[in-house]
């Protein structure tokens, strides 16, 4: 079976200023993701190695340069799961921890829970010996700028968020590997100026993420609360299984999620027969993909 890999840095009105940052941010967690597949290396690895190189890029919404809360603080959600055996890890509302995928890694390998949150998620990273990092530390001035435009005029509307730019980059990868195996992670820090606790799709199996070796994988970025109401991403694993490419699944995905909610966002999919696929209704969505003969490629927003 060839590898294949994908990787999103999240669906928004992305900024022109910062296209060139997200562009570069994709390119470069695609390019080691798949230096590690030719390396041999599995699909589950290659997904945790591109998800914490986009985590520690600030240019995105997860890991350093989340988003602030309207407390101006970090709580990052993040999942990871194995195609293979369905077995799956997810960390939610954690804060001062510099590679939330990491954590979720240690929960699908170290625990016999799927997910850990807040308070429990903190012990149990600081017993497998995770470094905390300082809030400062993954608080970007980008955030703190527009945490205080928030605080002088609150968002109204969520769904706004997704086709304004007042939104953040979600970041994921979909991986297949050499031995067919699939495997999916996403992380976020969220929404800006949302409540505390608050929680969207991303660290929800089935809704942020979805790996299944008999259809394929996907991971999400958009309106989390919309996304989470029609379980996006096994939606998608759902039409591969029902004979749709992994292209025809992340469209028609898309166009669900609008038809049935309103919802705003965007995925990327990977079918088991190596297709590769990724929609989005947002303006911009920040992609990076390896074809079949090894070439790498970025996508920002539909040609003009
Ligand atoms: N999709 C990311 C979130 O809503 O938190």
């Amino acid at each position: 079976m060839p590898a294949r890999l994908i990787v999103h840095g999240g669906a928004w009105r992305i900024p022109p200023e910062e296209h060139a940052d997200h562009l570069q941010g994709v390119e470069a967690a695609a390019r080691a993701g798949w230096a590690l597949l030719m390396e041999g290396a599995s699909a589950l690895d290659v997904v945790e190695k591109a998800v914490m190189l986009l985590e520690d890029d600030p240019t995105f919404d997860a890991g350093t340069g989340s988003v602030l809360n309207c407390l101006g603080e970090i709580e990052m959600d993040a999942i990871i799961m194995d195609g293979r055996t369905l077995e799956m890890g997810a960390v939610a509302a954690v804060q001062g921890i510099q590679n939330p995928v990491r954590l979720a890694r240690l929960v699908l390998e170290d625990t016999d829970h799927n997910m850990l949150v807040g308070q429990g998620a903190h012990d149990f990273a600081r017993l497998k010996g995770m470094r905390f990092t300082p809030a400062a530390a993954l608080t970007v001035p980008r955030e703190v700028k527009r945490f205080m435009a928030f605080q002088a005029q609150p968002p109204t509307k969520s769904a706004e968020s997704f086709t304004a730019a007042a939104s953040g980059g979600t970041v994921g990868a979909v991986a297949l590997d050499n031995s067919g195996n699939i495997a999916v992670a996403t992380s976020t820090g969220g929404t800006a100026f949302s409540l505390p606790g608050r929680v969207g799709d991303s660290p929800l199996v089935g809704s942020g993420a979805y790996a299944d070796n008999e259809t394929g994988g996907a991971s999400l970025t958009g309106h989390g609360e919309k996304i989470m109401q029609v379980v996006l991403a096994k939606h998608a694993t759902d039409l591969i299984r029902l004979g749709k490419s992994a292209q025809e699944a992340a469209d028609a995905s898309i166009a669900y999620l609008y038809q049935r909610v309103e919802g705003y966002g965007g995925l990327i999919v990977v079918d088991k027969f190596g297709g590769l696929g990724f929609a989005h209704n947002t303006p911009h969505m920040a992609v990076a993909w390896v074809d079949e003969t090894g070439a790498l490629h970025t996508y920002i927003a539909p040609p003009a």
